[in-house]
């Protein structure tokens, strides 16, 4: 199912696009990425994981327009990428009215509404898609930020795995959080 893209009007004045990624955005998205990545304590990759050429970034990036269940987006000002969220369906039958979210700002664009912005434009989506049900994400208990954001969005809490994350010795819990797009069963 086809996205519209969109035109927001962030808390720090500036009007952002939200759009569908495309197979020339591998570079930049990659791009950003790292930066975002290597800028954030709550997202469990070093930036040196990121090992991805342009050419497999594409193929990630066509991935999702050939799966119809799943969506890419990403957020666009003045032509840079300054973030991107992805909603991945599972391939499996049993839990294929399941997709995961994953996403991610450059450091000076967070805290402008451009998540609520973002997870906004998936919902809706994943609302109007035949298939899907259930959207979750997992999240550091500690990313206070991204929680309070989820909640608003109406994720409820669903369970933590104590010290999931073990970073410099020092280990951190894990909390999923799920959204039934259908309506509570
Ligand atoms: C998490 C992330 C995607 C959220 O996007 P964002 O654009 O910063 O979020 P928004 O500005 O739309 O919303 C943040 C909300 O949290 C609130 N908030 C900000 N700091 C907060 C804090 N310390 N405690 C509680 N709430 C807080 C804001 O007021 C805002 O709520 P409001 O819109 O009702 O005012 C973004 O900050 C990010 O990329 N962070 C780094 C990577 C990351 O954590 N990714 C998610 C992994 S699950």
């Amino acid at each position: 199912m086809k996205f519209n893209a969109r035109e927001v009007l962030l808390k720090n004045n500036r009007s952002v696009i939200i759009r569908t990624a495309r197979t020339s955005d591998a570079e930049n998205l990659l791009n950003t990425a790292r930066l975002y990545i290597a800028d954030s304590e709550y997202i469990p990759k070093l930036a040196e994981e990121i090992k991805l050429t342009i050419e497999q970034e594409e193929e990630w990036i066509n991935s999702y327009s050939e799966n119809e269940d799943s969506l890419l987006l990403v957020a666009e000002y003045q032509g840079q990428i300054i973030g991107n969220i992805d909603l991945t369906s599972n391939r499996r039958k049993i839990m294929a009215h399941t997709a995961v979210i994953g996403m991610g700002i450059l450091k000076e664009w967070r805290n402008t509404g451009l998540g609520t912005a973002m997870l906004t434009s998936i919902i809706e989506w994943a609302k109007q898609n035949k298939t899907l049900e259930l959207i979750w994400l997992e999240v550091y208990t500690e990313n206070t930020l991204g929680v309070s954001l989820y909640k608003k969005m109406g994720f409820k809490e669903n369970g933590v795995v104590k010290g999931f994350f073990k970073q410099d010795g020092r280990y951190y819990d894990k909390l999923t959080m799920t959204l039934n797009v259908k309506g509570d069963k």
